[in-house]
């Protein structure tokens, strides 16, 4: 099994430009591709302004931000950056037939060996690897936000994917410093299919009046040890991103467990969104 030494992100978005960073951190040469050629550029000044936040903090020194700024570039030519990576990361949102055509795309400019690797926090990676050369060598590697900060890389298998290519992602997922957990490719894999579970019923709960959202929070993290509490955190993801997750789940899994409560859509509907939009179960 040969180590990574060149990757390429296609997405320099939110969690492109973190992808990026944790491989360049790792001695990877890391190339960041995007559509829109501003967006390289300020997934570049993300990483910049991550690093010197860390330096801040006494967490990074200024060698190791300067090695990893030396191994990190923007590359507007995928095809010509992809050809010479062992590993692509795809980025882009969260839409199937967006990522098909990529992953459509990467087949003809990559070699057969290139690990390909989609970020897809829900679809279903076996869907996006239908039909192109070498389906094998495609894997889920979804990472967490914020991907310098957070521990886990979910390794997604899909029916057609290799037992090499999860042993290559997990190695890969461990060279950039996570802590990988191999999950086949099921709706909602490990990560969302279980906080989403824990969210709604919170959200159920708030409903029933069983206790205010501060209390229910407590419950979970004094009582279970939970970093933050399920009503907390669907703040931070957004309701809206978690109703859509929560209704693709409800559908997918046949489970009364998914189904979106009446006051979740509620608070949607009257733009309740959670810390992006000022209000959710707190105010922001
Ligand atoms: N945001 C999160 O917390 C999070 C967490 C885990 C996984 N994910 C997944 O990661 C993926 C990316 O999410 P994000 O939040 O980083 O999105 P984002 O919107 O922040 O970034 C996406 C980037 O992709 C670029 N893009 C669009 N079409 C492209 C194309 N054809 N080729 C190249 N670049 C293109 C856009 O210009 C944008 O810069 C999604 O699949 C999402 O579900 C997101």
């Amino acid at each position: 099994m040969s180590a990574i030494q060149r990757i390429v992100i296609i997405g320099a978005g939110t969690m492109g430009h973190g992808i990026a960073q944790v491989a360049a951190a790792c001695g990877m040469k890391a190339a960041l591709h995007d559509v829109d050629e501003a967006a390289i550029q300020k997934g570049l000044d993300a990483v910049a302004r991550n690093l010197q936040k860390g330096i801040d903090r006494g967490k990074v020194t200024e060698e190791q931000r300067d090695a990893t700024l030396a191994n990190l570039s923007g590359a507007p030519d995928l095809a010509a950056a992809a050809a010479e990576a062992q590993l692509v990361v795809e980025a882009v949102p969260e839409n199937l037939e967006l990522k098909r055509k990529i992953f459509g795309h990467l087949a003809e400019v990559c070699g057969a060996d290139t690990l390909l690797a989609s970020n897809t926090s829900s679809l279903p990676v076996g869907k996006i690897a239908e039909g192109i050369a070498h389906p094998e060598r495609v894997v889920g590697m979804h990472f967490f936000n914020p991907v310098h900060l957070m521990a886990l890389i979910e390794v997604v298998k899909a029916d057609t994917t290799s037992d090499d290519a999860v042993d290559r992602a997990v190695a890969a997922g461990r060279a950039m410093g996570k802590d990988p957990i191999v999950v086949r490719d099921a709706p909602g894999f490990a990560s969302s299919r279980l906080g989403v579970v824990l969210g709604l019923e919170a959200i159920r709960m708030v409903e029933q009046q069983v206790a205010s959202p501060e209390d229910i929070d407590k419950a979970m993290t004094l009582g279970y040890r939970h970093p933050m509490g399920p009503l907390r955190l669907t703040d931070l993801v957004g309701l809206d991103v978690r109703l859509a997750i929560a209704e693709h789940l409800h559908r997918e899994l046949d489970s009364e467990a998914f189904r979106p409560p009446e006051l979740m859509r509620r608070m949607v509907a009257e733009g309740k969104l959670g810390k992006k939009s000022g209000q959710g179960f707190y105010s922001w």
